[in-house]
This record gives C-alpha cells, sequence and structure tokens, in this order.
C-alpha cells in the first residue's frame, strides 16, 4: 500500500475513500493500529488529559508533543504521522510557530502538524506551509479555546457562527491545509463543509458525511472515565478487560497460583546440591 501521505489524503476525497485516523501517544499502540491499517494517527494534543491526567488541553508543551511523538512514529510502517502544536506554541508569532512545527517534524518525527483556528491564525499557517511543513486545520469545537468558550459545547449552531466556520475553512484551504478536522459541529453543517471543499474533513461529533472520522482511542476502547461525550461509539471495553486481569494477576500472587513451572527458570541438580 505504501506509506500514507498529504497526497493521500487529496487521493482519497477524490476517490471517494473514507480516511480513518485515531489519536495515539506511543509505541505498542500505534504499532498495533498501523497493524490494523489506520490511514493516519494524531499524537493529539489530547494526551494532556487521557496520557497526563490533566483537566484540559493547555498545559501541554511542545517538549511533551515530541516526546510521544517520537514513540508513535516508531511504531508506524504505513501510517502517517500528524503532530498537535499545543497551546501558545502557535499564537506569539510567526517565526516562533514556524520554529515549533518544524521541531515537531525534526525531533517529533512528524510528517505533519495540526493547529486550532481559522482566519484570525491564518498568517502563522501561511508561514509553516511555506516552511515546507504540512498543515491540518482544526475547527468547530477546539479545545485550546475552553477558557473563552466556556466549556466543550457544540458549535455552528446559529447563523452566524456555521458562516464563519464556513469562512474559516475556505480561508485554511485557500492558506493551504491538506485537511480539516471538524469537532462537534451539527453534521448538516459538516457536510457542507466538505461539499464546499476540495480538500478533505475528518470529523469527531460531526456526523458521517464528512471526508473522514477520527477518535480518542481511550474513548473508542473503553479506557477513559473521566468524559463520555455523546459522539464517541465504545468499540470495545478494553479498560474493563484490564481492570479484570490485574485482579486475576493479584489473585493468582496472592495464592501462589502465578508463576507456574512453565514460568520459571531451572537449575541443573548437581549445582544445586553444592549450594547447601
Ligand atoms: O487532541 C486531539 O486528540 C484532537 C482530536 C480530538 C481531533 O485534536
Ligand atoms: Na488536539
Amino acid at each position: 500500500m505504501g506509506k500514507f501521505s498529504v497526497s493521500s489524503f487529496v487521493k482519497a476525497k477524490k476517490n471517494g475513500e473514507k480516511i480513518t485516523m485515531l489519536t495515539a501517544y506511543d509505541y505498542s499502540t500505534a504499532k498495533l493500529f498501523d497493524n490494523a491499517g489506520i490511514d493516519a494517527m494524531l499524537v493529539g494534543d489530547s494526551l494532556g488529559m487521557v496520557m497526563l491526567g490533566y483537566d484540559d488541553t493547555l498545559k501541554v508543551t511542545v517538549d511533551d508533543i515530541i516526546h510521544h511523538s517520537r514513540a508513535v512514529a516508531r511504531g508506524c510502517k504505513e501510517a502517517m504521522v500528524v503532530a498537535d502544536m499545543p497551546f501558545l506554541s502557535y499564537h506569539v508569532s510567526k517565526e516562533e510557530s514556524i520554529k515549533n512545527a518544524g521541531r515537531l517534524i525534526q525531533e517529533g518525527n512528524a510528517q505533519a502538524v495540526k493547529l486550532e483556528g481559522g482566519i484570525e491564525i491564518i498568517d502563522k499557517v501561511k508561514g509553516i506551509i511555506n516552511a515546507q511543513i504540512p498543515v491540518m486545520g482544526h475547527l468547530g469545537l477546539t479545545p485550546q479555546s475552553v477558557n473563552i468558550v466556556g466549556g466543550y459545547k457544540v458549535q455552528g449552531k446559529s447563523e452566524k457562527q456555521a458562516q464563519k466556520l464556513i469562512d474559516d475553512a475556505l480561508a485554511l484551504e485557500k492558506a493551504g491545509v491538506f485537511a480539516i478536522v471538524l469537532e462537534c459541529v451539527p453534521a448538516e453543517l459538516a457536510k457542507i463543509v466538505s461539499e464546499r471543499l476540495r480538500i478533505p474533513t475528518v470529523g469527531i461529533g460531526a456526523g458521517n458525511k464528512t471526508d473522514g472520522q477520527i477518535l480518542v482511542y481511550q474513548d473508542m476502547l473503553g479506557m477513559y472515565s473521566d468524559m463520555a461525550p455523546k459522539f464517541v461509539k465504545q468499540y470495545a471495553n478494553i479498560g474493563g478487560q484490564m481492570e479484570t486481569a490485574v485482579k486475576d494477576y493479584i489473585k493468582e500472587v496472592k495464592d501462589t497460583s502465578f508463576p507456574e513451572k512453565k514460568h520459571s527458570f531451572s537449575i541443573k541438580e548437581e549445582v544445586l546440591k553444592k549450594l547447601y
């Protein structure tokens, strides 16, 4: 199949093939998802919540993303790796934004970066793309704006908000982004945006008319219970399986049924005799 790339995104939309994405934050998980055939993995700043236990994504640093992205990249043979630009890494100046995006590529071994926002960050987006770094946009619910918005809510329900989302998407496409994540927007609006754009949209809580889908893997595998968004489908209860397995382990260690002989190493009888 060959490594999924920026041009694969555009080709997939042209051919009407849905793009599949999940988040990933470490080598072992990335390898499993890569083997399963996922198109691309996002090293999301959601790692602040699901991997590090923060209340929101705002405390995540460029160094945090690099640390996880390097690990994910080692597990990806076919899947493309997209690294999130964290809060404040692309807000101060164009120069700083390019440097930080460059670090995610050079040190994080990602193939592309993702930024939250539209027209208000368009000069940063252009600067990063001019530096030959592919950019993915992210519109709708943008978790780095939690303190301005006042929570995590569906975006684009009013005419004004919906029109702004369409304008932002068109501006991002014009600036040269290769795809746009649409998070928590009405399905009909996501459909309109997807039809208006040549580049693909990747939805999360945006209905099934987007050109692809992404989920946080802990959500879809039942491994994170601090939040349960309506848009998540739980495909497995790995969290439950882990808890059961750990309980079995504790029990077997306590009652010495683990380890068994087959898990243990032996020593020759004549050597053993000399030890007493
Ligand atoms: O950080 C993240 O996981 C994301 C996805 C939810 C799109 O930005
Ligand atoms: Na994110």
